[in-house]
């Protein structure tokens, strides 16, 4: 049996007043807190092992050399990844998105080829398939929308043509919070023979992640939204395009060998890591992962899901209130407006409360346009909400309406 009491004691920030109340954190899906251990671990490292890794002599170096090795066996192992060669440490999920999209344009995609995305993706993971596009002629297909708001998956075969190349998409929708028929996806694309980007970056912190069993091309996250620190994120490589893509950012370390004239690369998740790697930050990564272990991310699922069920139905209970992707079955975030009023009226007066929310657009204004909406009101959770939290911020909802009115 989980103890929340216990859970929430593990995050510093969430004892603390804002505007003179109790503060209640719904803005998770953004960035989630982070317990002490693994603000604890950051610090530990520069107060006893800070040194650069890799190729020192001395004890410190090959202390921390060893940890940052460690972490990745850890965060390898949470995502049942074999070989942890396969796992490169980046500076978060927008700059894995980058250097896939970058490595691809090298060599897989040819001018005028067709990327497949969803009108769920966060700008993240169009953008950077959009500047390839500009340049090559490219052109991006998009799964539309059912009238759910759920993804019409049975477009997804007329989309593909001989021209199609790759499927970048989001495992879950980071505004809707509405989960992605992966297994429906893989199957299609490996029907043609398709590559796939998975975007894990709102499935990670909320799910089970097994990428041995999805066996997808590519798989990103962030740290920062499961606990962990900002600035540093996977990229996951199947064992064909550890081989094959070609390295976009280059510098120190990577190498075997270097001459004027020439570079041999070095092998495996090296190759992709240049410079000085976000090292504490790599540390305090495999310690979010161990603090998901440690509560088990099947139990985080189904206790964020107890939270998504109960807020929805106490907004349904709203006349006032407009919900987007519904569904009893998502991962933590809730999209909703409130009649007549502007997202940011309703986050703004419920911060006088103490509750943080998100408002606008969350980087998914395709989707927007879609929906023929300017922006939601996005509640997202994490471990440490409560019941209680979602009672009082629907309290206060109301008070806030009556006062819009
Ligand atoms: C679905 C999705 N993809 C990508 C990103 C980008 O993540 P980051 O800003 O950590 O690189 C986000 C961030 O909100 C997201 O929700």
């Amino acid at each position: 049996m989980m103890d929340l009491i216990k859970i929430r004691e593990q995050f510093p920030i969430l004892n603390q007043k804002i505007n003179n109340c109790d503060l209640i954190y719904f803005d998770n899906a953004a960035t989630s807190q982070k317990p002490i251990s693994v603000i604890e671990s950051i610090s530990d490292f520069y107060k006893k092992s800070n040194s650069n890794i890799h190729r020192g002599v001395h004890s410190l170096s090959r202390s921390a050399s060893e940890q940052f090795e460690l972490a990745r066996k850890t965060v390898a192992n949470h995502f049942n990844i074999d070989n942890e060669q396969q796992l490169i440490f980046t500076a978060g999920c927008t700059d894995s998105i980058n250097i896939v999209a970058q490595g691809l344009a090298k060599f897989h995609l040819q001018k005028e080829d067709e990327i497949i995305l969803s009108t769920y993706e966060h700008h993240s993971n169009i953008l950077p398939w959009q500047l390839w596009a500009k340049e090559n002629k490219g052109v991006l297909k998009i799964i539309p929308l059912l009238a759910n708001q759920n993804l019409d998956y049975d477009s997804i075969e007329k989309l593909i043509t001989h021209k199609t190349k790759l499927i970048a998409i989001t495992h879950v929708s980071n505004t809707l919070g509405l989960i992605t028929d992966i297994e429906r996806i893989i199957s299609i694309a490996k029907k043609h023979q398709l590559p796939i980007l998975l975007d894990g970056a709102q499935s990670a912190p909320h799910m089970p992640v097994d990428l041995k069993k999805l066996d997808v091309d590519f798989f990103v996250c962030s740290a920062h939204k499961l606990y962990g620190p900002t600035g540093v994120g996977l990229l996951y490589l199947s064992q064909k395009w550890l081989d094959k893509l070609p390295v976009s950012k280059s510098g120190g370390g990577i190498i075997k060998s270097v001459s004027f004239e020439n570079t041999e690369y070095a092998d495996g998740a090296l190759r992709f890591e240049p410079g000085t790697p976000n090292i504490s930050g790599v540390i305090g990564f495999s310690n979010a992962i161990k603090f998901i272990n440690n509560i088990g991310i099947t139990t985080i699922f189904e206790f964020e899901k107890k939270l998504v069920q109960h807020a929805q139905k106490k907004l349904r209970e709203m006349p006032e209130i407009i919900m987007y992707g519904e569904s009893d079955e998502k991962a933590g975030v809730i999209s909703f407006n409130v009649k007549n009023h502007h997202p940011f009226d309703i986050g703004t007066l419920l911060d006088n409360y103490g509750i943080a929310v998100r408002t606008g657009h969350h980087c998914t204004q395709p989707l927007m346009q879609d929906l023929k909406i300017q922006g939601t009101v996005r509640i997202s959770f994490a471990i440490y909400n409560t019941i209680e939290e979602i009672n009082y911020f629907i309290e206060k909802l109301k008070k806030v309406i009556k006062m819009l009115q």
